[in-house]
């Protein structure tokens, strides 16, 4: 006890002091719980200058990657780093001089300088007349749940927008539809060249705004797929030349066939589009010199047999806040007018609509790799 009544830590046993209130035996039971226990727990003084901690266990030196020498004495903010949140401080603060609890989540950092998403519980400890004895805190690493509930609202607002942009290609096709049908009736043999001329910019409008529309129906997984049984190999044998005519001068466009057949029910005009799109994406990514790649094979699907086509490039690749958002429509990093921002959502849309999926992996400085792919069929191809 010091000179305020207030229990001080046996100094060769930091957790000694901890229970003031119980008897020895029943302390040192409690002390061995908390040390064992899988919870990070640690206790700090709030009567000491700076608070310093003065116990903790096993789990949060697991945690964090401190020794316990290295936590003893020292005010827990040893666990800030540049990306701990100043509000979710200032209500730690606040409960604090409140002598309240407070559970918030922020960054926290672990001895090597890695950061990890902390679930943090601090709660004031009072003996049995309500006098402040210790705080107590726990910290849970809940990166894997954030993970979670990001990749969920995500997927939501994924849904959300795919819902709203499939009501509005539908509206859209329709408008245009009918003015792309009074544009071509008009007839033209009647007008001024000018005036036929602009007749025709009114067909080429609202064509653009049709293919428009196909798009975003197709990000959403609603566009009409004529779906039948093909080899994936003869489908990218068959786009070789339109494909091959989209890489710039010096970016050759190499294939690699699977020698054996890739049986899938797909739309198979539909999988060229996506083609496009991707071999699109890896040229504009690629320097002259570095070859694109497609490569058909054999795959896996969540655990069943499947077949893929990839499209490979050693161009840009893209840094994580780029890839994390590039499936989004209307997302694009180029020029204005040289991109929507709608090829890599239709074509994740596509797949998706084909029980198949879309995997991207790139790496900033290295290239893209994007794998479509989609469930084998058990027919034979014909
Ligand atoms: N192979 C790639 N290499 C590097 N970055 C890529 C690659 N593919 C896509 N990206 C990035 O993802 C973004 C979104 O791609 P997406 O195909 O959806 O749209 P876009 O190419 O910008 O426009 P659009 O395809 O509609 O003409 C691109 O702007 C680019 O930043
Ligand atoms: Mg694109």
């Amino acid at each position: 006890m010091d000179h305020r009544g207030v229990p001080q830590p046996d100094e060769a046993d930091p957790g000694a002091g901890i229970l003031p209130t119980c008897d020895r035996d029943a302390a040192d039971i409690l002390r061995a719980v908390a040390r064992m226990s899988p919870l990070p727990m640690v206790l700090a003084d709030p009567y000491r200058p700076d608070m310093p901690a003065v116990f903790c266990n096993a789990a949060f030196t697991r945690l964090t990657g401190y020794a316990e020498d290295e936590v003893i004495g020292r005010n827990l903010r040893l666990l800030q780093g540049p990306e701990t949140d100043d509000r979710a401080l200032d209500t730690l603060r606040l409960g604090i001089a409140a002598q309240r609890e407070i559970q918030v989540e922020l960054w926290n950092y672990r001895q090597d300088g890695t950061k990890f998403w902390c679930s943090m519980f601090v709660g004031p400890v009072f003996d049995g007349n309500g006098r402040l004895l210790f705080w107590f805190g726990s910290q849970l690493d809940a990166g894997a749940r954030r993970e979670l509930d990001q990749a969920q609202a995500r997927a939501q607002r994924m849904d959300t927008l795919g819902a709203m942009a499939a009501g509005i290609a539908h509206e859209f096709n329709n408008l245009m539809t009918v003015v792309l049908a009074n544009a071509e009736s008009a007839g033209t043999e009647s007008l001024t060249p000018r005036q036929a001329e602009r007749l025709n910019r009114v067909s080429w409008a609202a064509r653009t705004a049709g293919r428009l529309t196909q798009q975003m129906l197709a990000f959403a997984g609603r566009q009409v797929l004529q779906s039948r049984l093909v080899d994936l190999n003869d489908v990218v044998r068959g786009a070789d030349g339109l494909l091959a005519q989209l890489a710039p001068a010096g970016v050759p466009l190499d294939l690699s066939l699977a020698a054996v057949p890739l049986p899938a029910v797909i739309d198979a005009a539909k999988l060229e589009m996506a083609l496009i799109n991707l071999v699109r994406n890896a040229a504009d990514a690629s320097a002259p010199g570095n070859p694109i790649l497609v490569q058909t094979g054999p795959a896996v699907l969540d655990g069943a047999p499947a077949v893929e086509v990839a499209v490979i490039d050693h161009g840009t690749g893209m840094p994580p806040d780029v890839a994390s958002r590039a499936t989004e429509p209307f997302f694009t990093t180029k020029h204005p007018g040289s991109g929507t921002g709608l090829g890599l959502s239709m074509v994740s849309g596509f797949a998706e609509q084909s029980r198949g999926a879309m995997l991207v992996h790139s790496e900033q400085g290295r290239g893209t790799t994007v794998r479509l792919v989609f469930p084998r069929s058990d027919a034979p191809p014909i």
